[in-house]
């Protein structure tokens, strides 16, 4: 669960204008009048592939364009709704334009909120994934802690459990004192999941909502580190949003992320079952939770 997806699910005519209003800004009703591949269309409008494809998937399933053994075309061209967000997606057109993302959490107190509401979010689903998934444990390492909800649980499940949380230091710092009072049970590290170094300790490491963040590189080496920290016989448990369970929400989703992050997108079991076994694990198997239906897990050993 993550909190654009309740945004999406209260708000959907905002993104869908907002989309649609990226289309005609970007003029891709224009382009797309001779049916081409994502390729084509990145050359012919000098836009990333990435951004592209993001938004492609969005008109695809809101039947703007349709797609076709890698060829789109265009299927219905909605007029350009009148009233215009301003930031973040009111200026898709003009972040893919300039192939920057935009900026997240610039007012104070921005980064807080969004971590506190996300914490409160993740706490009840991760509570069920420690019943459900995790084995008895004593070293816990959660990459992409934020304030910590998934690392916390295995703290509640298992009395001798304790938790190192790795997030950026300032994400680390504002949630100290929902850790207080777990005490020395909580370690906190900021280092980048790219480049972390840990012994190889840990029964269980949880990769909960990151991947959704970054390119694929990117989540090769994450994963690749954190299969250096598991003990022998330790398990790697990622969370994710599953493309596959909800189309357009991942669509839209991608797009969020396409708009906010370098290269992050949603991708399927299939994608992160490869990377999982490129970096040594074995005997995966996907799980479901009754509090996250429209994620998976996938654990591996
Ligand atoms: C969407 S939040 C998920 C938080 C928590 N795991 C959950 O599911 O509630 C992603 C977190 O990963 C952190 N993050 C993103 N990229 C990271 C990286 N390369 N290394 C470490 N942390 C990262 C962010 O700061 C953010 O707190």
């Amino acid at each position: 669960m993550d909190i654009f997806v309740g945004a999406l699910e209260t708000g959907r005519d905002f993104f869908r204008d907002a989309a649609l209003i990226a289309f005609h800004e970007l003029e891709l009703f224009e382009a797309l009048l001779s049916p081409m591949s994502l390729e084509s269309l990145a050359s012919t409008t000098h836009l990333e592939a990435h951004h592209l494809r993001a938004l492609l998937d969005v008109g695809r399933s809101e039947g703007w364009v349709v797609e076709e053994a890698g060829v789109y075309s265009i299927a219905e061209v909605p007029a350009a709704p009148k009233s215009h967000p301003t930031a973040g997606w009111g200026k898709i057109a003009e972040a893919f334009r300039a192939n920057k993302p935009q900026a997240l959490f610039e007012t104070p107190g921005a980064l807080e909120a969004y971590q506190n509401h996300l914490f409160d979010l993740s706490s009840p689903v991760a509570d069920e994934l420690v019943v459900r998934c995790v084995e008895p444990c004593e070293r816990v390492l959660d990459v992409g802690s934020g304030y910590g909800a998934y690392g916390l649980a295995a703290l509640h499940g298992f009395k001798k459990a304790r938790v190192t949380l790795v997030d950026e230091a300032a994400v680390l710092a504002s949630g100290a004192n929902v850790q207080e009072s777990y005490g020395e049970r909580v370690e906190r590290v900021a280092v980048r999941a790219e480049e972390m170094t840990f012994d190889p300790i840990y029964d269980t490491v949880l990769v909960a909502n990151l991947l959704h963040l970054h390119g694929p590189d990117r989540n090769r080496a994450i994963l690749a580190r954190c299969a250096c920290a598991l003990r022998p016989g330790g398990r790697l448990i990622v969370l994710d949003l599953d493309p596959a369970k909800e189309p357009t929400l991942a669509a839209y989703f991608s797009l969020n992320m396409a708009i906010y992050t370098e290269l992050g997108r949603v991708y399927d079991v299939e994608t992160v079952s490869g990377w999982l076994r490129e970096v040594g694990l074995e005997e995966l198997r996907v799980e479901r939770l009754i509090r996250a239906p429209s994620s998976y897990v996938i654990v591996g050993r």
